[in-house]
């Protein structure tokens, strides 16, 4: 029997995080296959991430990249011994780069709901031998940190993919310390998306 193909419009929350958890995690596992977003080193480079820093770093942290810009190691003012989470912080190459502007006294979260992303990050960041990097399987409507426990939050492309932006904002505010800081590089419609643009799930992001 055939599964029921539904509109994206009647998936519940839970239903597309599985989807999200699921094309994630085979992103993760074969970053070489086919999808309708770009994927991996190349894609990194044209976005704009320096070649010499990508070159220096495992070949598996950059396989799986598929944030939105190059802009978040570059334009925060990060000082060492900050704490940053990061959302969503997939294979890790931000993540990377993050680690290296806080230095060893400081720290970076990395929290993603897909266990074999969170895997292969942790797997890449291990090879490159930074001691300050942490990372977690986690919800980021969820986080599993405390109150005012963070210096800064930033995100590379999470927030289109979640149907509860603001229960994710709730959380922000919660693990911020006072006037702690936000940076996300985010997709932003400009408009909204017809009705065959939002047909079914069979069509999204596949
Ligand atoms: C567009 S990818 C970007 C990954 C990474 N930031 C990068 O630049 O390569 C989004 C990532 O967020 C994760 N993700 C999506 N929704 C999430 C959620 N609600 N909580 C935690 N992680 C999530 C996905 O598993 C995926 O690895």
């Amino acid at each position: 029997m055939e599964a029921a193909i539904k509109m994206i419009g009647e998936l519940s929350s839970g239903e597309i995080r599985e989807l999200v958890r699921g094309k994630y995690s085979e992103v993760a596992l074969n970053s070489t296959s086919k999808y309708k977003f770009r994927v991996g080193k190349q894609y990194a480079l044209d976005l704009g991430y320096a070649a010499g820093e990508i070159e220096s770093f495992p070949e598996m942290l950059a396989e799986s990249f598929t944030g939105v810009s190059s802009y978040l190691a570059r334009c925060g003012e990060f000082a060492p011994g900050e704490v940053i989470l990061e959302l969503g912080a997939g294979g890790g190459l931000d993540t990377a780069l993050l680690a290296r502007k806080v230095g060893p006294s400081g720290k970076v979260i990395g929290i993603d709901l897909s266990l074999a992303m969170v895997r292969k990050a942790v797997t890449g960041l291990g090879r490159l031998g930074l001691p300050n990097v942490r990372c977690v399987q986690a919800l980021a409507e969820e986080l599993p940190l405390p109150d005012s426990s963070v210096d800064w939050v930033v995100s590379n492309g999470i927030f289109n993919l979640s149907p509860e932006k603001e229960r994710i904002l709730e959380e922000v505010h919660r693990v911020l310390k006072p006037r702690g800081r936000v940076l996300c590089s985010e997709i932003v419609l400009q408009r909204e998306p017809s009705l065959e643009e939002r047909f079914h799930e069979e069509d999204w992001f596949k």
